[in-house]
C-alpha cells in the first residue's frame, strides 16, 4: 500500500513552489463534473492565463482516472485570492490507498494554504432534496473509515498534526454562516446536511439508502471525507458542498447511472461558483 514520507510531501511541494510565485491561500478540490469552476481562474496580472500544472509532472501526485475528472492543478487568482485548484481529484475506489487520496490536500498544506474548499456530486438521501440542489456539508459520517479506512491510520506524523484529531467542528461554522448569507444574496437556494462517506464504486442498494438515511445521512457520495480529516488533522479550516445529482432510490423503482451525475453536475457547477466568488473574499 502506497504511503509517503515527509520528504516526498515536501518535494511535490518544491517542484510546485517553482512554477508559482504567489503563495495560495485557498485550496479548492473540485468533484466530478464540477471542473468548470477552474476555468474563472486568472493568473496574478488580471487577464492573464493561470499557472497550470499536470498531475503526471509532480511527483508522487495520483492520476484521476475517472472520466469527467480532468487531473491538473490551477493556480492562480479567484475572487481577489491566491488559490490552488484541484481539477480531478484521487478516490478510494480507483484503487489507491487513503494515503494516495489525502496527498493534495497535505501538499496543498506546504503550499501555505490555510483553508480547503471541497466540492462532490452527491446522491439526495434527504427526501426532501432534489437533482441540482446544493447541500452545504455541515457534517459528515465517514462510513468507510469507521469500519477502518481512516486516512490517518498508520504512523502518525508530528509534522502534520496530532494523533488524535478533533473532529466536533469538522466543517467551519463561521464559512457556513457566510455561504448562507452569500447564498441568500445572490438568490441561490442552499440545503444543508450531513455527507456521508462510502468508499464506492457501485451505488447504493435500497436497503442501504433506508440504512444511512435512518444514520441521519442528507447525501451520500465517493469522496471529500478523507480529504477533510487530513485537513482538520493539519489544522486547515474546511468549508464543502455537496452538489446532489440524483435522488437515492429506498425501494429500488429508480436507477442511478453516472450519466445522470454528470449531466445534474452541468446546473449545479454554476451554482456553486455563484457563491464561491461571493465569499472567497471572506474566508
Ligand atoms: N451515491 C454515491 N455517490 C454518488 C451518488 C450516489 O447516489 N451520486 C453521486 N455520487
Amino acid at each position: 500500500m502506497r504511503t509517503y514520507s515527509f520528504a516526498e510531501y515536501k518535494d511535490a511541494a518544491d517542484v510546485i513552489k517553482s512554477r508559482i510565485s504567489i503563495v495560495p491561500e485557498i485550496g479548492l478540490v473540485l468533484g466530478s463534473g464540477l471542473g468548470q469552476l477552474a476555468d474563472e481562474v486568472e493568473g496574478i496580472e488580471p487577464g492573464t492565463d493561470p499557472v497550470i500544472i499536470d498531475y503526471k509532472d509532480i511527483p508522487g501526485w495520483p492520476a484521476s482516472t475517472v472520466f469527467g475528472h480532468k487531473g491538473r492543478l490551477v493556480i492562480g487568482k479567484l475572487g481577489g485570492r491566491n488559490v490552488v485548484v484541484q481539477q480531478g481529484r484521487a478516490h478510494f475506489y480507483e484503487g489507491y490507498s487513503l494515503s494516495e487520496v489525502t496527498f493534495a490536500v497535505r501538499v496543498m498544506k506546504l503550499l501555505g494554504v490555510n483553508t480547503l474548499v471541497l466540492t462532490n456530486a452527491a446522491g439526495g438521501l434527504n427526501v426532501f432534496f432534489h437533482p441540482g440542489d446544493i447541500m452545504l456539508i455541515t457534517d459528515h459520517i465517514g462510513f468507510a473509515g469507521m469500519a477502518g479506512n481512516n486516512p490517518l491510520c498508520g504512523p502518525n506524523m508530528e509534522e502534520f498534526g496530532t494523533r488524535f484529531p478533533d473532529m466536533s467542528q469538522a466543517y467551519d461554522r463561521e464559512y457556513i454562516q457566510l455561504a448562507k448569507a452569500a447564498a441568500v444574496r445572490k438568490g441561490v437556494p442552499v440545503q444543508s446536511g450531513v455527507y456521508v462517506w462510502l468508499s464506492g464504486p457501485s451505488f447504493e442498494t435500497p436497503a442501504e439508502v433506508r440504512m444511512l438515511r435512518a444514520m441521519g445521512g442528507d447525501a451520500v457520495g465517493m469522496s471529500t471525507v478523507p480529504e477533510v480529516i487530513a485537513a482538520r488533522h493539519c489544522g486547515m479550516r474546511v468549508l464543502g458542498f455537496s452538489g446532489i445529482t440524483n435522488k437515492n432510490s429506498d425501494n429500488g423503482e429508480a436507477m442511478t447511472t453516472h450519466e445522470e451525475v454528470l449531466e445534474a453536475a452541468n446546473v449545479i457547477g454554476p451554482k456553486i461558483i455563484t457563491i464561491l466568488k461571493e465569499i472567497l473574499p471572506d474566508l
